[in-house]
């Protein structure tokens, strides 16, 4: 397309944050799909049935359905969040009381923007927070853009490690002479790595943000896909909803309706719902309708047919990566959707080989580089300064949710064979 003659100035925003790569791969459409975390297996006969039922509830009930196919609170309608904190309550064990604390619950279009709003509430240009390295990029991008100063903090196998955290809460006061103001967390079975926290780790980051007065935002959202029992939320550590930032989100566990769900301390809450009012007003409330009859009615016998397919696909992926990959590492997820691999060899460039050799041959993952920050720190070797964030690019995540057990089997040996030549 020609160049815009109309003279427009944008944001300054716009010259240095580019589309979401993940959003720019789904241009492609390939065979051997690893790349987003798009999920494979949705109950849609059970959405067809609840959408068949409201259908002839609508017909018989006008008012039901004006009141439906109209605006409504913007955190979301009682109902709604009544059966939502029912949930978080039986099955997470969050210490909420379904009567009478159901309006610390609130929704958002999808969890990502909840966690657009709380950085956008939270964070002046300069601030600090923390993340892990390599982290979520709807959460590393948003943070660049509003001015954040985002200091990543090393994983191993089981997540964040928590003394790193507290280095890089002591060097932002020594650097910075600022307290960070949010931890960034997805303790079950993280985007991108697909680790998760044990206990220790959990209670250990509560305590530095508890100390520090951090903001612990807690991502929850593949916790209800677990293969193995995992430790409980960190939120229920906080006994009264003053510490922890919890999110959930419908799209991984029932269908990309985008409704995400949190419970946030009340003065975190009133802040987001204020910035939600602005973004969009509310969320339909039509769709709040069916994720509420999926919640109450049917989401056990969803999870109970979903997981095993879901741990059907990982072990494939897990299998193909073990039989074919060069040498590296992987990791070994107790659920969500991704296995994230480092190939021994540092000088691979998973982004290069992508294009070059991946996608020609019909398959799609995401290299590793956009889950680090285009600007933040790390801290060095020695642990005491902040050095430039630099990307692994001999790093990719490799998602099992989409596509068959057959076709990630055949794919991934395909992959590794292409490695193997490569490295
Ligand atoms: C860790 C994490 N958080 C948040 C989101 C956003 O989810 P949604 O906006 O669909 O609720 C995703 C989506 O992939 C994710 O992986």
């Amino acid at each position: 397309m020609a160049d815009s003659k109309n003279g427009y100035q944008f944001a300054t925003w716009t010259s240095f944050i580019a589309e979401s790569q993940i959003r720019a791969l789904l241009k492609y459409t390939v065979k051997y799909y690893f790349a987003g975390g798009k999920p494979g297996i949705i109950p849609t006969d059970i959405f067809a049935k609840i959408l068949g039922d409201l259908s002839e509830r609508y017909s018989k009930d006008p008012e039901m359905a004006l009141d439906d196919f109209n605006y409504g609170p913007t955190g979301g309608q009682p109902w709604f969040l009544k059966t939502l904190a029912k949930r978080l309550h039986d099955v997470r064990k969050i210490p909420i009381d379904c009567e009478s604390e159901w309006e610390c619950v609130s929704i958002t279009s999808g969890s990502q923007q909840a966690l657009y709003a709380i950085l956008d509430t939270m964070v002046n240009p300069g601030d600090v927070i923390i993340t892990p390295s390599p982290a979520y990029l709807g959460f590393l991008v948003p943070a660049v853009k509003l001015g954040a100063r985002v200091i990543t903090v090393p994983t191993d196998l089981d997540g964040i490690i928590p003394e790193y955290v507290t280095k890089a809460v002591q060097l932002s006061g020594i650097k910075f002479g600022k307290t960070p103001d949010i931890l960034y967390v997805v303790p079950d079975s993280d985007n991108p790595k697909g680790t998760t926290l044990p206990q220790k780790r959990r209670q250990e980051l509560f305590d530095i943000c508890e100390t520090h007065n951090i903001l612990l935002l807690e991502d929850s959202a593949y916790a209800e896909i677990q293969f193995k029992k995992t430790p409980k939320p960190i939120k229920v550590l906080d006994k009264d909803n003053s510490r922890v930032a919890y999110l959930g989100t419908t799209s991984k566990e029932a269908a990309v309706l985008r409704v995400g769900y949190s419970v946030l301390p009340p003065n975190v809450r009133e802040e987001v719902l204020k910035d939600k009012g602005y973004l969009d007003l509310c969320t339909s409330t039509m769709i709040q309708r069916v994720l509420n009859e999926y919640y109450a009615k049917h989401i056990d016998e969803a999870m109970r047919v979903g997981i095993p397919r879901y741990k059907k696909r990982y072990e494939a992926m897990a299998a193909a990566i073990d039989e074919s990959f060069p040498a590296g590492e992987r990791t070994d997820p107790t659920g969500g959707f991704f296995i994230w691999w480092q190939s021994e060899s540092k000088s691979f460039d998973s982004g290069a080989f992508l294009e070059k050799t991946a996608i020609p041959n019909d398959l799609l993952y995401v290299p590793g580089k956009p889950f680090y920050p285009i600007t933040g720190y790390a801290i060095n070797d020695s642990g005491n300064d902040l050095i430039p964030s630099m990307p692994e690019l001999n790093t990719m995540r490799l998602g099992f949710s989409y596509v068959t057990p057959e076709v990630i089997s055949e794919g991934i040996s395909k992959l590794g064979h292409l490695l193997s030549k490569e490295l």
